[in-house]
């Protein structure tokens, strides 16, 4: 139980209990209060802090300007609306390659100020100093692996990634250097399914993917796409369970109509 409600919290160690007895993880992004109430009540297991906020909140082309305030601005909000889901932080480009002890201070810096109970980082081998330092403080580590947009000016574009073997060996290479240094979970983006499959049945963490096929222990979607609410983002990873762009434009369409005639407000909607 959390200390301020009823409701059983799910833990890194839930996670690892879910994998071991074959029960799938479901995941979503959130970047705010409201939203995030929603999310967190209908039973999701974790909601991920995600540095995605920086496209569907801030409007940016890519991941890379989002700042470390801004995320602790999202984490905190959404943080404040969650009594059961394990909250995951994204740390932002810029605050943990490089320099480890920066990381670690970044790292600290999020935990403090969100209340979020662990912190996510993209890459493999080349940030493991950092991971290794962030875990020593007893800070949960998630992994993300495959197309991980903050490189996505080194890769060029938002392809599958690994499709080639060199590519899927050093990927494989990557996930078992997160398993052991410490993580306790890894995000697989935009990989194929067999790759996905092959990663998660050979190591022992959850495995969590996103366009990354169904053998894996669990799925991420970003929130706003899953809704359709961006009608102009399709791609072939992506179910959209809901169309809240058409119906958002009704209901403001609407408004707009009774405004402009008149009918809103009538009689029983003043005082
Ligand atoms: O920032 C994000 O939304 C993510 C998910 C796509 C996994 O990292």
């Amino acid at each position: 139980m959390s200390v301020h409600s009823n409701v059983k919290r799910v833990t890194t160690h839930t996670l690892q209990e879910m994998k071991n007895s074959g029960q799938k993880i479901s995941m979503l992004t959130g970047y705010d209060f409201s939203m995030a109430r929603i999310i967190d009540a209908s039973g999701i297991d974790v909601i991920l802090v995600g540095d995605s906020a920086s496209n569907v909140m801030a409007g940016h082309e890519t991941t890379l300007p989002i700042t470390l305030d801004q995320m602790i601005y999202h984490a905190s909000s959404v943080v404040r609306a969650c009594n059961r889901a394990l909250i995951v932080v994204d740390m932002p480009f810029g605050t943990y390659q490089g320099n480890s002890k920066e990381a670690l201070s970044n790292a600290i810096k999020i935990m403090k100020e969100t209340g979020g109970h662990s912190v996510k980082l993209e890459g493999g081998r080349e940030i493991l100093e950092s991971i290794s330092r962030i875990l020593t403080a007893g800070i949960p580590v998630m992994g993300h692996l495959g197309l991980t947009p903050q490189s996505i000016y080194k890769f060029g574009t938002y392809v599958v990634r690994a499709k080639e073997e060199e590519e899927a060996d050093q990927l494989i290479e990557d996930a078992k250097a997160l398993e052991a240094a410490g993580c306790f979970a890894i995000v697989l983006e935009k990989i194929p399914a067999e790759l996905a499959t092959k990663v998660a049945k050979s190591i022992s963490i959850p495995i969590i993917g996103i366009g990354a096929g169904n053998g894996v222990d669990g799925q991420v979607l970003v929130v706003h796409d899953m809704l359709g609410i961006n009608n102009e983002f399709s791609p072939r990873f992506l179910r959209k369970y809901n169309n809240l762009y058409e119906q958002m434009m009704t209901a403001f369409q609407e408004y707009i109509k009774d405004v402009k005639s008149g009918d809103f407000p009538n009689e029983n909607e003043q005082y």
